[in-house]
């Protein structure tokens, strides 16, 4: 990820180059390699491991035997969701199950801002953790063993084995895509659930919508039985869908970074010289008032839904990025956080210690990724709801053909027609 060698510099450059220069319908060098991430089969099974062990984990989220748990919220949906987004992405196989990788995984992950700072001589564990995923992975592809993980990575390995990218590096490069898998899932995870939970109104809404799309039954014992569709919570719970969409517009620090292809004038004022870059803040573009309205900087959680507003473009909203690099992860993201914050409303209370909740501010986030961090973590207890006692949940996926997310946008960036609501 850090030290690419000469030859895969040249492959990755020749791969660009024959699509920028190919016919229109060459698919860019992101879309071939991350396919499975886009809706269909390779997709549904990646959800529903990510879902079973989103299930399994929730027996732990408090543990055995207590009703409740005090912990630090970041923390605690970091130690929770990590498993079941990596088991999902990268199947039965994935390395980060083992503790040990886990740790390495967090030493590297908070290594990268000084190392990309170009200060790697300071956080030499950081390096040291990076070199110890990438082997691991190196061993794993060398051996075949990619076969017994997802799709995705088996496809991944086969982009980068077909075009004679060295081990080395490509072991790096599928190592790395740890970041892009956790780095803005959990932060974003971490401003669902406080959104949802400090304020009563949106509690109340979004609890109620999914409320709604719990079917009861009973066992052959007699006991209580609740099934969630979880395509239902994308199709059928336009404010709880609205109320996710909108921490990604508000809590958006990131920027979009474009190369200039060729001198232009941008709005008859600023002259873009080829081959520069040019950065575009995600904070610029979201709290636009112009595009979002008086109240764009405040969290509206109905916003997408509400049908009186006026209709602000797709392309406006630029949280999963845009174009050719639009974030392939984005449907398995939605997916994964609306059933984890489904069944948190459903199951858990969530207090805040002093009783009155803060929700912090992301002013010192690095910009490692687009969803920052929050300045500083929340103190919470969370408390099995009186109503759960003795019931069997049911978390199934019945399909997943509604593309998600509003924003987006084919390889060109024009607006894909929406499919749900
Ligand atoms: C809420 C969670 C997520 C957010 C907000 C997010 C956001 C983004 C953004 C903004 C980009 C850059 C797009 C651009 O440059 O235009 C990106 C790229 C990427 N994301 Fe995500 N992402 C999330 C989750 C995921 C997940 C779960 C995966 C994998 C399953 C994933 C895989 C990727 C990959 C592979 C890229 C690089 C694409 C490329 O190089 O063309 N992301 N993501």
């Amino acid at each position: 990820m850090f030290n690419i060698s000469p030859l895969t510099k040249q492959l990755q450059k020749a791969e660009s180059d024959a699509w920028r220069t190919g016919p229109a319908h060459v698919p860019s060098p992101a879309h071939a390699q991350f396919k499975p991430l886009a809706p269909g089969k390779d997709l549904d099974d990646m959800n529903r491991i990510m879902l079973k062990s989103l299930e399994e984990s929730m027996d732990g989220w408090v543990p055995r035997g207590s009703q409740s748990r005090r912990t630090q919220l970041f923390d605690w949906v970091k130690e929770v969701l990590v498993v079941p987004t990596t088991n999902g992405v990268y199947g039965s196989e994935n390395l980060l199950r083992d503790p040990v990788a886990r740790k390495k995984y967090w030493t590297f992950f908070d290594g990268i801002p000084t190392i990309i700072k170009g200060g790697g001589f300071l956080v030499k564990d950081s390096v040291a953790a990076i070199e110890f995923l990438s082997s691991t992975w190196a061993s794993v592809l060398q051996n075949g063993g990619h076969k017994n993980h997802s799709r995705f990575i088996q496809k991944l390995f086969e982009y980068y084995n077909e075009r004679n990218f060295p081990l080395k590096d490509s072991s790096q490069f599928i190592m790395g895509s740890s970041v892009a898998v956790l780095g803005n899932t959990l932060p974003t995870a971490f401003w669902f659930v406080i959104h949802l939970y400090s304020d009563r109104k949106v509690f109340e809404a979004c609890r109620e919508e999914v409320l709604a799309q719990v079917v009861h039954s009973s066992d052959a014992d007699g006991n209580s039985v609740r099934t969630v569709d979880i395509t239902a919570l994308k199709v059928a719970c336009p404010l709880f869908h609205s109320a996710f969409k909108e921490v990604l517009r508000l809590e958006a620090v990131g920027s979009g970074i474009r190369g200039v292809e060729e001198d232009h004038m941008l709005d008859g004022k600023y002259l873009l010289r080829k081959d520069a870059l040019v950065f575009m803040p995600l904070v610029s573009q979201h709290f636009d008032r112009d595009r979002w309205g008086a109240d764009a900087e405040e969290y509206c959680y109905d916003r997408f839904a509400d049908k009186t507003r006026p209709r602000v473009s797709n392309i406006s909203f630029r949280s999963f990025g845009g174009g050719t690099t639009l974030c392939p992860g984005r449907h398995f993201a939605t997916t994964e956080l609306l059933a984890f914050a489904a069944m948190l409303l459903l199951r858990f209370d969530i207090i805040p210690k002093d009783g009155k909740w803060v929700v912090p501010t992301s002013l010192n986030a690095e910009m490692t990724t687009n969803m920052p961090a929050p300045d500083f973590d929340v103190d919470v207890e969370i408390r099995k709801r009186s109503d759960d006692e003795g019931i069997k949940w049911v978390w199934k996926l019945s399909e997943s053909e509604h593309a998600a997310m509003l924003g987006d946008q084919d390889e060109h960036g024009n607006e894909k027609v929406q499919t749900d609501g």
